[in-house]
């Protein structure tokens, strides 16, 4: 009966598909919490940077306690190392700050919207900044993802610049911090990468969050909040989004280790979907008929944005193999 046992090792080795579907979905099972409660935050407390820093924070503090109790096991860092992953660090904090300014801006749903853009952003920098040259199909396949967010955005009923254009730049430095990350393929687990990043990040998102916020929140800021839904409440839906937001994004670190650049990326799109979708259901948000057009024509764009370069990538390794 001894031989029949299997143990998690040789499971997750003869099955390694469903070990990635299963990071798939807990990674868009997290992400979709984090959304919510989130936003629920920023209903009662409009605090973006100083949000995001606890978003970190309690990520660290957990990576920390993860290391002294050595699972997993802390990897060593030296200056060389520090040197490419601060880059991409600092792009993580810029990144996730400005999502947040913009979550806490507008409806959920239509910073998603906008953040679909980001294979858009990608093939741009693959051009403009790498230099390699992005055939002309690529990019009309691209023009329904631009036109589907400029339709939604148009009719978006929560709209504001600042959740666009926030948005808008959080596109821009999750991008550049796919480019460092290139350069950066150290030889360390992502889990421990992630959390050298998360540490670099936390120390770059405290100073704006001091100097944007620090007064408001002293004097009124924290007390409106323990006003409205009490001092527990509070510190415990900051520790919670915390713990989600560190966890989806470590999952999401693991999956890219398992699976190809691309469907990665893919898969980060149709976690948007499902965000776009509950986030809409949990907070009875209106959307406008052509705000939700506008919306699955960008979605069915990156599919077929996807479809064209994965079977580019194809051709391009048959013929390298030939
Ligand atoms: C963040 O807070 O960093 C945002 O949630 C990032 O969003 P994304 O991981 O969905 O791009």
């Amino acid at each position: 009966a001894g031989d029949a046992k299997i143990s998690p090792l040789s499971f997750a080795q003869k099955y390694p598909a469903l070990v990635t579907g299963f990071f798939f979905f807990m990674w868009y099972f997290l992400n979709v919490i984090f959304n919510i409660l989130n936003k629920k935050i920023y209903n009662y407390f409009p605090y973006p940077y100083f949000v995001s820093v606890v978003h970190l924070l309690v990520g660290v503090v957990y990576c920390l306690v993860s290391w002294a109790v050595g699972l997993p096991k802390r990897a060593p860092i030296d200056s060389n190392l520090l040197k490419l992953l601060i880059p991409v660090a600092v792009c993580h904090a810029l990144g996730h700050v400005t999502s947040n300014v913009s979550f806490a801006a507008v409806a959920v749903s239509f910073t998603h919207t906008v953040k679909a853009l980001e294979p858009f952003f990608n093939a741009a920098a693959s051009q403009f900044v790498l230099g390699q040259s992005i055939p002309i199909t690529l990019w009309l396949s691209l023009a329904p993802v631009v036109i589907g967010v400029s339709m939604a955005s148009l009719t978006e009923l929560s709209f504001n610049w600042t959740g666009f254009i926030s948005a808008m730049i959080s596109n821009i430095s999750f991008t550049y911090r796919s480019i460092y990350s290139k350069k950066a393929m150290v030889d360390m687990d992502s889990t421990n990468v992630y959390a050298y990043i998360s540490i670099i990040a936390l120390f770059v998102c405290i100073p704006p969050a001091i100097l944007v916020e620090g007064p408001q929140l002293l004097q009124h800021g924290f007390s409106d909040a323990i006003t409205k839904v009490g001092m527990t409440k509070f510190i415990s839906d900051l520790f919670w989004v915390g713990m989600f937001y560190h966890l989806y994004n470590q999952l999401a670190t693991n999956t890219l280790e398992r699976v190809a650049p691309l469907t990665h990326a893919v898969g980060n799109v149709l976690k948007r979907v499902f965000v776009i979708g509950f986030s809409i259901i949990i907070f009875g948000n209106k959307i406008s008929t052509q705000t939700g057009i506008g919306t699955c024509i960008a979605i069915a764009g990156v599919a077929i944005y996807s479809y064209i370069k994965a079977k580019m990538e194809e051709e391009k390794r048959q013929m390298k193999s030939a």
